[in-house]
């Protein structure tokens, strides 16, 4: 089995081939970020627009890399939702142009859940891989999404939410650090680097939520702490007093994500222990998970540095993951800026039950 996935929810373009076992045979990702870096975030209007550049080409390109052409492709997979409206109706148009003219059947992807299960693409095509048993419990950190879900099967009815952040998204909170500091966006992969020749200990923070009950996150507190420090110290001269912040931010930010993960895990009594989304390329969060996971006798997938950032090899596969299960799609499919995840924490401030 074959799928191409499209992918235009924000400002990358992918498409990619997947089969059936999650073997990735072409992944195209033509990043928008040079376009978007001078206004520091996108710009909706302009996204909308360069998709509709770049989309044909880089399908072409995805399929033109696999070596296959659209007869032999089975079904088309394609994100929905969630994202920003205009741009997510650039793919969502196209699949449905493609499928209608080929007669190939049509799947709607959720974007999280893309990330969800990115960890189960094979980018070696090895062997070596080992892959999460359902039920397992999985942290979603992107720019504009934290949350912590129990997923029991690979489509939206069988994935539950456990908590997620009351504000800022974690990667959201990294560009926002970033942009205060002047180091350009997006700010996660800068921060990253910065952080490793860092000492955390010489900007103390506190960690909102580290020690709450709740798998609840909050992330703009901690920005506003950075903020403070750059308003009462000025944004350092040096490499070393940048690098400073941007580990103790770090540290901060990856310590509350990777223990409420395991605290979660323990608690559902899973074995086994995943994340996604683009801050799951951060390396202070992927050791993080993997020893205290380690320490917890639990398994932890940590996807490629490849899957983790939006892609279209992620939504190839959990459209093939759903296809299996009959799932098809009518061109009523529609694309909406919300997620078909539940969502069990409300944002903003004031009383909680
Ligand atoms: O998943 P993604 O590509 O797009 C969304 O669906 O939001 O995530 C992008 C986010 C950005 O906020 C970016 O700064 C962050 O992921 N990011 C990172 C790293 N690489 C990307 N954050 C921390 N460390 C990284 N190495
Ligand atoms: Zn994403």
């Amino acid at each position: 089995m074959l799928v191409l996935g499209i992918e235009s929810s924000c400002d990358e373009t992918g498409a990619a081939v997947v089969n059936g076992e999650g073997r990735v045979l072409s992944d195209v990702v033509e990043s928008q970020v040079a376009l978007h870096a001078r206004y520091g975030g996108v710009i909706p209007e302009l996204a909308s627009r360069d998709h509709m550049t770049n989309a044909t080409p880089v399908i072409e390109e995805a399929l033109r890399s696999a070596q296959v052409t659209l007869d032999e492709i089975d079904a088309i997979a394609v994100t929905c939702r969630p994202g920003l409206v205009g741009a997510l109706l650039v793919g969502v148009q196209l699949a449905k142009g493609i499928s209608w003219g080929r007669g190939i059947p049509l799947v709607g992807v959720d974007h999280l859940v893309g990330h969800l299960l990115a960890v189960f693409l094979d980018r070696e095509g090895d062997g070596s891989r080992r892959v999460p048993a359902f039920p397992f419990v999985a942290l979603i950190a992107s720019g504009g999404h934290s949350a912590i879900y129990k997923v029991a099967g690979p489509t939206p009815e069988e994935i539950s939410e456990l908590g997620a952040t009351r504000d800022d998204a974690a990667g959201e909170a990294f560009d926002k650090v970033a942009k205060l500091l002047g180091l350009g966006y997006p700010g996660g992969p800068v921060v990253d680097r910065l952080a490793r020749a860092g000492t955390a200990s010489r900007v103390p923070l506190t960690i909102p939520m580290l020690t709450s009950n709740s798998f609840e996150f909050s992330f703009s507190g901690l920005k506003t702490q950075i903020a403070t420090h750059v308003r009462d110290h000025g944004v350092p001269a040096s490499e070393e007093g940048l690098a400073d912040i941007c580990a103790a931010f770090q540290e901060a930010a990856t310590r509350v994500l990777s223990e409420k993960l395991i605290r979660a895990a323990i608690e559902c009594g899973v074995r086994d222990v995943v994340i996604g989304g683009g801050v799951s390329a951060n390396r202070e969060l992927r050791e993080r998970v993997q020893s205290l996971a380690a320490k917890a006798g639990l398994a932890a997938h940590v996807p490629d540095l490849a899957s983790c950032t939006d892609n279209a090899a992620m939504i190839a596969l959990a459209g093939a993951m759903a296809f299996k299960q009959g799932k098809r799609d009518s061109f009523d499919l529609l694309a909406t800026r919300h997620t078909a995840l539940p969502r069990s924490t409300r944002k903003g401030n004031g009383p909680r039950a």
